[in-house]
């Protein structure tokens, strides 16, 4: 088939909350834009964040302990500046979407609904039920579709076109056919979501194979942070699915096997409202002691029964529904079961405050931008609280679109050739013809259980060695591979092996700088070092894959503001 090449202004792969937003500030000015997409827009993994959006509304609140709650949060790893950017632009941001037709919840006097998540001082969520994600998402694509962006659905951006330090196009394949194509564009964006599905209990949709990382390291761009992996307290037992902070928010209590209020030990202020890091360690740590319960006493009770009944019909149908679902468990009448479940990517690509990507600490890539939960801009450092994701890819990605608007005045479109789709092409021809004896699902299945047994909530040097080596295994076996299916017409099997090699390869980056960071920092506890350690660590991991496939890192500075690290507790 031939390479089919199209032109806009600026090309968009991911249409999440943050790659419509931008979408649809560029295509409002009157750009032309493209919008890639693995799935339809509306079942993009924004729409599964369930509990709310941060923004200092409430009585008492203020934007600066929202940053303060925040950089705490993060255990003095964010950036501070955009932190400041991102508390400050939080109520404006709320008042943006909801004067595009968000529906928020009320309280009884008619303001925005807002509830208390873990680790903020004050209730900040806004919050649609425990839908809200989608909520946004419902919104943000109305008016993006409103202003005629152009979404190419079930395409699947395979590269970029990255020359002499300028990024001008993606190639990309039509699901549907294989047709392969060419977005030639002056600005190139990814929003693509986060990298949870390396762990085997995650709380992340099919779609989040974390391929934008893979594609940005193999052109020797760097990524950041990538051993910051949140796994959030609760998800639901034995599949992971998310059960919203939420449930914690309203008055959820945690129990283990012995009807002990766990919490009360590790967390004796906050109890189950502190820091999803410490309320996640917590429960794996009442597993690992045995005192867990469920069949395989690998989960803690989370019960809501004290709860008045209509709080639970009306603001978190959706959990009592997945846990009818899913466990045959009615929180109205029962504690539920949970555990950890890998939720969120605080690592990734490298992004200035105004979402250009980094091409090192301190020089940037032409015409490339990145925003959400893929991009590493930083806000989160090492640990993210609950409801800043929405409102980061929200925030973010509007930003990205301003920014790309203004960038549009200058920059020059590099034309693009058939030939710069050559790369995709030799990678899907290598994976059709490849006649190995490894099959994709089994390799995948022990990537997933290796980095969730060597590299999850706690980690210590001895297994992450043994992953180092696992990947590597992996690696090679991954050569050795054969599909059965050779057809170009919804070829899921090729789709799934060409994201499976991205996943081995962004595993890398999580272990390898796991092994290097000597510290307990935020999400990254190291059993061996479980101190923080300021004085050598205080810094943002840059690392990038070497043509042998190793990985070489260097360290950048974290930006300092108003707020001095202090020792953490809740
Ligand atoms: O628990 C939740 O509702 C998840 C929210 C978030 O990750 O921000």
């Amino acid at each position: 088939m031939d390479v089919q090449i199209y032109q806009y202004d600026a090309v968009i792969v991911g249409a999440g909350l943050a790659g419509l937003a931008a979408a649809e500030e560029l295509t409002t000015a009157g750009k032309k834009v493209a919008v890639i997409t693995k799935l339809h827009p509306l079942r993009s993994h924004s729409g599964a964040a369930q509990g709310g959006i941060n923004a200092a509304l409430g009585e008492g609140d203020t934007t600066e302990l929202h940053e303060f709650d925040t950089i705490k949060g993060s255990d003095y790893l964010a950036d501070q500046d955009c932190v400041e950017m991102m508390c400050t632009k939080a109520p404006e941001t709320i008042r943006w979407i909801e004067s595009l037709g968000a529906l928020f919840s009320r309280n009884d006097k008619g303001d925005i609904a807002i509830r208390p998540f873990g680790g903020q001082s004050k209730p900040r969520a806004c919050y649609a039920k425990d839908r809200t994600g989608l909520t946004l998402l419902q919104t943000i694509y109305e008016q993006a579709h409103r202003a005629g962006i152009e979404v190419f659905d079930e395409w699947y951006a395979a590269d970029i076109i990255y020359k002499d330090g300028k990024v001008s196009g993606v190639a990309a394949f039509n699901i549907r056919n294989m047709q392969p194509a060419i977005f030639n564009a002056k600005a190139v964006m990814f929003a693509t979501g986060g990298y949870g599905r390396a762990f085997k209990i995650n709380s992340n949709a099919h779609a989040n194979t974390g391929d934008a990382l893979s594609i940005v390291a193999r052109h020797g761009l760097p990524l950041e942070d990538m051993e910051f992996v949140q796994f959030h307290p609760s998800g639901l037992g034995g599949s992971g699915i998310l059960i919203s902070e939420a449930a914690r928010g309203e008055g959820g209590r945690l129990f283990n096997s012995l009807g002990e209020r766990f919490m009360e030990k590790y967390a004796p202020n906050a109890l189950e409202l502190a820091s999803r890091d410490v309320v996640a360690r917590a429960i794996t740590k009442e597993v690992l002691e045995g005192r867990g319960i469920g069949p395989e006493k690998d989960a803690v009770w989370i019960d809501l029964t004290h709860l008045d009944p209509q709080i639970i019909l009306t603001k978190l149908p959706e959990l009592r529904e997945l846990a009818i679902t899913f466990l045959g468990q009615d929180m109205l009448k029962e504690p539920i079961m949970i555990a950890a479940t890998a939720h969120y990517s605080m690592g990734g690509i490298p992004v200035d405050i105004n979402c250009h990507v980094r091409k090192s600490p301190t020089k940037l890539v032409e015409g490339f931008y990145a925003a959400g939960e893929c991009s590493c801009v930083s806000v989160h450092g090492a640990n993210r609280l609950g409801a800043n994701s929405v409102l980061e890819a929200l925030l973010f990605g509007r930003h990205a679109g301003q920014n790309i608007l203004e960038d549009l005045d200058w920059l020059e479109l590099r034309k693009a050739t058939a030939e710069d789709a050559q790369r995709m092409l030799d990678e899907i021809n290598w994976i059709k013809t490849n006649n190995g004896t490894e099959s994709v699902p089994a390799i995948r299945t022990e990537l997933q259980q290796s980095m969730t047994d060597n590299a999850a909530v706690f980690r210590k040097e001895e297994t992450l060695l043994l992953q180092r080596e696992i990947l590597n295994t992996l690696t090679e076996r991954y050569k050795n591979i054969r599909i059965s299916d050779k057809s170009n017409t919804f070829n899921t099997e090729l789709q799934e092996a060409i994201e499976l090699g991205h996943m081995i390869e962004f595993s890398k980056f999580i272990v390898e700088g796991a092994i290097l960071r000597k510290e307990s920092r935020g999400a990254h506890y190291r059993e061996d070092y479980p101190q923080r350690d300021d004085e050598n660590f205080m810094k943002h991991t840059y690392s990038k894959l070497n043509k042998d496939g190793t990985i070489s890192t260097e360290y950048g500075e974290v930006v300092p503001g108003k707020f001095e690290p202090q020792a953490r507790s809740y």
